[in-house]
């Protein structure tokens, strides 16, 4: 940015408002040199945090004026907003900035920017600077709010630019925002994570718990209600520590409960859960309020107390295995679905059989399965006992199979019953049938018209077909 330029706003969002049209200004003169718009694309890994962060990347850039495309390769600038949870996402992404490259030499104008979690390791910067010079412009996870100031220097000065926070500075409320679902929208109420489980990379690249006013929470869903959203997903590493450092301090179940009473809301999910955390406040508001999706997700990583201690999870076998069983008790529609990590340090056959007792006393509705990633600068990446990849093979599998057999058997317990179902979006093999989901996250296809995306309805569950139903509506 010139320094001599006196009239830049120092306050935010006003400073990035400045931004927006002074980038727009350039983009203005580059479409009339070029007599085309010039098109942008975000390619988006990892959790649902990331998704959000692109709505408000993709908001940004249409402000300024990009239009966006599906085609990766033939845009004018290529957003990658990156992973790095475990190495295959980490390697997912090198891979397809390598092959930008010869693109972005036949097209003079693909720009090509890098932002999020990877971002924030000093390795990864250091080895696209090496490797991948023709990357133009890196960002992480502290600054995604200054886009449009990043890329006022980027196309100004031609030149490649790397701006990476150590931590983040601000919550920086009421940015434009692009949202991919007209009818459901994710909403954060905490960025980051203090919990630093011994093999989790997060807390080093999305930085310490910060909780947003509920006020700023519930005036976002206000807006997103005003405009045709019923269902929100609440976002955070660990809703169930949500409030601290705010100046109004609420509960995680009492922000619930105040969500739900905006005009127009009518499904409220939320994730992720920590089970240290999770009160019996919560379990009470889940079971009375009807807003609130009949669906838990909430990791276990590992059934072995002494795995659990190891990886710094606050828990042990037992304690998860009464909270959940409590859980299942009060609240006996419910969806548990979690999270497991096969291969940590030391694990044994027998802290696996550990973990396939758990599965069976929970009786798991999914399970999300991981083989133990090392990454560095994590407690778990120097421990000695590192586990070999033929053994973690065989334990993965003998995992997955558990998992899917009790999946199966939960999602039947269904069948035949009718449910209310958010009609998402048109069955992509089959165009004559809708796909849509109930409270428990369960997807169901079932014949009807476009027209009907975006409503709940009462569905008639037919057919089960392991993981999902076939249904019809019964009266629309
Ligand atoms: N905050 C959430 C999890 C976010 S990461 C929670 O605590 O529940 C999503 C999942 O990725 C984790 O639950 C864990 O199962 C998995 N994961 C995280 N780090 C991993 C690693 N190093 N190797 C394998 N899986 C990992
Ligand atoms: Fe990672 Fe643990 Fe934080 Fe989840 S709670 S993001 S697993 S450190
Ligand atoms: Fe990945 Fe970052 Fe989410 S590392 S899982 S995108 S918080």
């Amino acid at each position: 940015m010139n320094e001599h330029e006196n009239n830049v706003p120092v306050t935010e969002p006003e400073r990035q408002q400045y931004f927006i049209q002074k980038t727009s200004a350039i983009l203005q003169s580059l479409e009339n040199e070029l007599g085309r718009k010039l098109t942008c694309h975000i390619a988006t890994f990892g959790c649902p945090m990331n998704a959000r962060d692109s709505e408000k990347l993709l908001g940004v850039l249409k402000e300024i004026g990009y239009e966006e495309t599906e085609d990766e390769t033939g845009a004018d600038l290529v957003v990658m907003n990156t992973c790095t949870v475990r190495d295959n996402a980490n390697q997912r992404i090198y891979g397809r900035i390598g092959v930008l490259k010869s693109f972005r030499k036949s097209n003079p104008h693909m720009r090509i920017a890098l932002c999020g979690c990877m971002m924030q390791e000093e390795s990864v910067i250091e080895k696209i600077k090496k490797s991948y010079p023709y990357v133009d412009l890196i960002f992480g996870t502290h600054n995604i709010y200054k886009l449009a100031e990043l890329l006022y220097t980027m196309l100004s000065e031609d030149r490649q630019d790397i701006e990476i926070l150590d931590h983040a500075d601000r919550i920086v409320e009421q940015m434009p925002v692009s949202r991919k679902y007209f009818y459901k929208s994710g909403v954060n109420i905490m960025f980051g994570c203090d919990n630093f489980c011994s093999y989790c990379i997060v807390p080093y690249v999305r930085g310490r718990e910060r909780s947003r006013e509920p006020g700023d929470i519930l005036s976002e869903i206000r807006t997103l209600a005003a405009s045709g959203v019923i269902e929100i997903m609440l976002l955070g590493q660990n809703v169930n520590s949500y409030g601290k450092g705010c100046s109004d301090r609420i509960s995680f179940a009492q922000l619930l409960q105040k969500a739900s009473q905006i005009d127009g809301i009518e499904r409220i999910r939320f994730m992720t859960s920590h089970p240290k955390d999770l009160s019996d406040e919560l379990i009470t508001v889940m079971k009375e309020n009807d807003k609130i999706c009949k669906h838990l997700h909430l990791p276990v990583q590992s059934g072995s107390s002494r795995i659990l201690k190891l990886m710094n999870r606050r828990y042990d076998k037992e304690q998860y295995l009464d909270l959940a069983l409590k859980i299942r008790d009060e609240i006996p529609d419910i969806a548990i679905t979690t999270d497991i990590i096969v291969g940590f340090p030391t694990e044994t056959e027998e802290d696996v059989n550990e973990t396939l007792d758990v599965i069976e006393k929970v009786r798991f509705d999914n399970a999300f399965t991981f083989i133990y990633s090392k990454r560095t600068g994590t407690p778990a990446s120097t421990m000695d006992g590192q586990v070999e990849e033929y053994f973690v093979k065989e334990q993965f599998a003998r995992v997955l199979s558990l998992v899917q057999e009790t999946s199966k058997k939960q999602t039947e317990r269904f069948l035949g019953r009718c449910v209310p179902v958010l009609v998402e979006e048109v069955n992509e093999q089959d165009p004559s049938l809708l796909t849509g989901r109930m409270e428990q996250n369960l997807v169901v296809h079932f014949p009807g018209d476009p027209s009907l995306i975006g409503k709940i309805l009462p569905v008639q569950l037919m057919e089960c077909r392991g993981f999902y139903f076939y249904g019809k509506i019964t009266r629309a």
